[in-house]
C-alpha cells in the first residue's frame, strides 16, 4: 500500500520504518528541513534502539522515502498517518495548531479518496474537527455548496509505543485501536496492519480517542499511587520495592508502573493528562483524581530536593553531580523531564551541576544552562558532594563504583529512581538515599 505520513518525529519516523518493514511503500514527511535533509543522507536525527539499520535497509530499496512536500505525499499516498506534535498550552489544553495546519495541506491536494488517520494523541472530538476543516479546504471544483465532491474519511489510529523500545512495540503491539466512521475506512486500516497478525480493537472515533487519553491517564495514575505509597513507606520504615513486588504477583494489580521515584515525565504523560484533565472540565467534568495524580507527580520532585537539602543542609556553592538526564533510559528525548525541574530548582539554591547521560546531553543542552555537561559518568562525579541519579541506563550498573566513591568529595547518594541495589552503596562506604526504602534505614 502506498502511504504518507505527516511528521517524521519520535512516532511518525518509527511508524514509517515499521510500516516498510512489513510490506508497505511509505513517504515520511516533515516541515524540518534539517530533519528531511539528515534523514535523506541517512541519519537518524534521535535515538531510538534498533531503528538506524531498519530505517537504512527501506530507504535503499526504496520502500521508505523521506519529504518535505505534503502535496505531493497526499497525491500519491491513499491512507495518511498524521503524526505531528500536540503540545501542551499554557492553560493545558493540547495545541492542536500542527494538525489544523496538516489537515489543510492535505484538503489542498486531494484529488481521489483519501483515509487520514490520527496518529498524534488528540483530545476526543478532534476527528470531527479535521473532517469539518478538510471539507473548507477542499479546492472550489471539489465543494458544491457543503457538499463535498471527493470522498474522504478521518480515522483514530492512537499510538502506544514507548519511546526507547518503540520498534519493537510497534512490531508486537498488545492490540491496535482503530477508530472508524466507515467500513472502507476500516478495511483499509486492516490492510495496513494485516501483517502484525495483533489484536485489533474497532471502534468509533471517538472511543478510539478515548482509549489513549484513559490507557496514558491510568498508566500516570499507577504511578503516582505508588509514590504516594512510598511516601509513607519512608515514613513508617516500610519498603516500597517489596512492597510494589507483593502488590505486582497480584494478577489484577500488575507489577509495571510501581516503580516509585522522581514521578513522571517525558513528552506524553505530563500533557495527555493535562489535556484530560481539561477536556473533563470542558465537558463538565471536574476529574479530581487526575488532578491528585498530577499534584503527586509534582511533589515527588519538591520531595526529593527536599531530601537533598536534609541531608546536605547548605545547598548553595555545593557541586551536584547527575547521573542521567532523559525523561526516562534508552531515549534522548528531555521533554518535560523531571531532570530539567530538579537541576533548575537546585541552581536557584545556588548549587553548580555536573551531569553526564549517554544519549540525551545534546538535547539537555536546549533545555538547561549552566550546567556543566562532562564525558562520562566518572568526570561527572568528580569531586561532587553528592551523586544523584534521575534516569535509570543500564550503563550505570556497570560502572566502578569504588573509584565513583573515591571521586566524589562527600560518598553522598540520592537514587531518584530506586535503581541500584543500596546494599552495593552502603558497602562500599556511601550514604544511600532511594524513595520510599523507609528513609534512613539504609544510611551508613
Ligand atoms: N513520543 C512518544 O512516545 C509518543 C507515543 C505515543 C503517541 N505520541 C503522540 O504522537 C504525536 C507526535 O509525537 P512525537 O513525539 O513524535 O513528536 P515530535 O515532536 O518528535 O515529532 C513531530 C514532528 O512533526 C513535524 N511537523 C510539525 N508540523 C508539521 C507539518 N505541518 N508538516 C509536516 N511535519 C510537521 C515536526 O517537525 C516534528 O518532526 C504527539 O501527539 C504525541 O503525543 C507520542
Amino acid at each position: 500500500m502506498e502511504i504518507a505520513i505527516i511528521g517524521s518525529g519520535y512516532v511518525g519516523l518509527v511508524t514509517g520504518v515499521c510500516l516498510a518493514h512489513i510490506g508497505h511503500t511509505v513517504t515520511c514527511v516533515d516541515n524540518n528541513p534539517e530533519k528531511v535533509r539528515k534523514l535523506k543522507a541517512g541519519e537518524v536525527p534521535i535515538y531510538e534502539p534498533g531503528l538506524e539499520p531498519l530505517m537504512h535497509k527501506y530507504s535503499k530499496m526504496k520502500r521508505l522515502n523521506f519529504s518535505s512536500s505534503i502535496e505531493a505525499a497526499t497525491k500519491k499516498a491513499t491512507v495518511i498517518f498524521i503524526a505531528v506534535g500536540t503540545p501542551s498550552k499554557k492553560n493545558g489544553d493540547a495545541d492542536l495548531t500542527y494538525i489544523e495546519n496538516v489537515a489543510r495541506a492535505i484538503a489542498r491536494n486531494m484529488d481521489s479518496y483519501k483515509l487520514l488517520v490520527e496518529k498524534s494523541t488528540v483530545p476526543v472530538q478532534t476527528g470531527n474537527r479535521i473532517e469539518r476543516t478538510v471539507a473548507l479546504n477542499l479546492p472550489a471544483k471539489f465543494r458544491r455548496g457543503n457538499k463535498c465532491l471527493v470522498e474522504f474519511d478521518v480515522a483514530s489510529n492512537p499510538e502506544f509505543l514507548r519511546e526507547g523500545s518503540a520498534v519493537e512495540d510497534f512490531m508486537n503491539p498488545d492490540r491496535i485501536v482503530i477508530g472508524v466512521k466507515s467500513r472502507r475506512a476500516e478495511q483499509l486500516l486492516r490492510e495496513v496492519y494485516a501483517p502484525l497478525k495483533a489484536r485489533l480493537v474497532v471502534t468509533n472515533v471517538a472511543t478510539a480517542e478515548m482509549i489513549k487519553h484513559a490507557s496514558n491517564s491510568f498508566l500516570a495514575t499507577k504511578i503516582s499511587f505508588i509514590n504516594s505509597v512510598a511516601q509513607i513507606c519512608d515514613r513508617v520504615g516500610a519498603d516500597v520495592l517489596s512492597v510494589a513486588e507483593g502488590m505486582g504477583y497480584d494478577r489484577r494489580i500488575g507489577r509495571a508502573f510501581l516503580n516509585a521515584g522522581i514521578g513522571y515525565g517525558g513528552s506524553c504523560f505530563p500533557k495527555d493528562v493535562d489535556a484530560f484533565v481539561r477536556l473533563a472540565e470542558k465537558s463538565g467534568y471536574d476529574f479530581k483524581l487526575l488532578k491528585g495524580v498530577r499534584d503527586v507527580n509534582e511533589q515527588q520532585k519538591a520531595s526529593f530536593i527536599h531530601l537533598i537539602e536534609d541531608k546536605l543542609w547548605i545547598i548553595k556553592d555545593k557541586t551536584i553531580a547527575i547521573w542521567g538526564l532523559a525523561f526516562k533510559a534508552d531515549t534522548d528525548d528531555m521533554r518535560r523531564a523531571a531532570s530539567i525541574d530538579i537541576i533548575q530548582a537546585l541552581q536557584e539554591e545556588g548549587a553548580r551541576v555536573q551531569a553526564f547521560d549517554p544519549k540525551a546531553m545534546d538535547n539537555a543542552r536546549h533545555e538547561l544552562k549552566g550546567v556543566k555537561f562532562c564525558a562520562d559518568a566518572y568526570a561527572a562525579a568528580k569531586g561532587a558532594d553528592c551523586l544523584l541519579v534521575l534516569t535509570e541506563w543500564e550503563e550505570f550498573k556497570r560502572l566502578d563504583l569504588k573509584r565513583v566513591r573515591g571521586l566524589l568529595r562527600q560518598a553522598v547518594v540520592f537514587d531518584g529512581r530506586n535503581f541500584f541495589d543500596d546494599k552495593l552503596f552502603v558497602d562500599l562506604g556511601f550514604e544511600y538515599h532511594g524513595i520510599g526504602r523507609g528513609r534512613g534505614a539504609h544510611a551508613s
